[in-house]
């Protein structure tokens, strides 16, 4: 596999999960990674435990922060070459129940979130791209609810067939500029995810929830890493990954 040496690679929602992950998987095959999340606490024992990754606390949901950590990218490390749009949350639980706050949020964070980062970056990946590597990259994390609405999720899955809408129409419009725009839409990841589901709703679903086949998100970094390794011919648009054992 390709090395990303002198690479810079932004990873959101870094604090956890499959963000974290990744961050740690681009890290090393040689990128210097910038990750960014809200808890600085957690971006700061990423840091410190893995070289060449540096905290930023970032919420991608606020302009003014976006733009401050991907000015700080630029000016300490030069560059951005790849923009891993990871940050999501998936507050699901029946419409009839959940508050219309939690619509929202997902709205921000899964929707606005990507295109606050990649608004703000996309100089900059255009710039590396004409540079020697020839290729620059934007992996943007869907779901498997960005494929198929269920009950329970349709917020969510909404905000994830948006994200996949907006890669396809942005990579056909960055192909000549070499900008790759990459989909990854995982299956069930084990990850703090269920988590932010409201407790009244996520005590009645947690031991379903848990029995779930998961894959890690290692094993999700690995597709990302993946992605941003190939020639820089080679462009790997949309992978759906799931567990062996799920079956929608
Ligand atoms: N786990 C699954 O089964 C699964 C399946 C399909 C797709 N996904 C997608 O995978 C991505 C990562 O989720 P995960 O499973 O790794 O869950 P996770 O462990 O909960 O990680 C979510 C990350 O998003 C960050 N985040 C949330 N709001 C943010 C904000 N306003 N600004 C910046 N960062 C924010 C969190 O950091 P802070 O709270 O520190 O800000 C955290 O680092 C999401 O896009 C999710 O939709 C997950």
């Amino acid at each position: 596999m390709a090395s990303l040496k002198g690479c810079v690679a932004v990873v959101t929602g870094a604090s956890s999960g499959i963000g974290e992950a990744t961050a740690r998987d681009l890290a090393a095959r040689g990128a210097t990674v910038v990750a960014a999340a809200r808890r600085a606490d957690r971006l700061a024992s990423l840091a410190s435990s893995v070289a060449n990754v540096h905290a930023f606390e970032c919420d991608v949901t606020d302009v003014a922060s976006v733009q401050r950590m991907v000015d700080g990218t630029v000016a300490q490390f030069g560059r951005i070459d790849i923009l891993v749009n990871n940050a999501g949350i998936g507050l699901t639980g029946p419409a009839v129940q959940v508050e219309l706050e939690d619509w929202r949020r997902m709205v921000d964070v899964n929707v606005m979130g990507v295109l606050n980062c990649t608004h703000i970056a996309l100089k900059h990946l255009v710039e590396a791209a004409a540079g020697p590597r020839g290729v620059a990259d934007i992996v943007n994390i869907s779901s498997v609810a960005g494929r198929k609405a269920l009950p329970g999720s349709s917020v969510y899955a909404a905000t994830k067939f948006a994200v996949n809408a907006f890669s396809d129409g942005l990579r056909q419009e960055l192909a000549s500029k070499h900008v790759r725009v990459s989909i990854v839409a995982p299956g069930f990841t084990k990850s703090e995810f269920i988590e932010h589901i409201r407790p009244d709703l996520l005590a009645k679903i947690r031991a379903s929830l848990e029995a779930m086949p998961a894959m890690t998100a290692e094993e999700i970094a690995e597709t990302i890493t993946f992605c941003v390794t190939r020639p820089a011919g080679v462009s790997v648009s949309d992978l759906l990954v799931r567990p062996t054992e799920q079956e929608r």
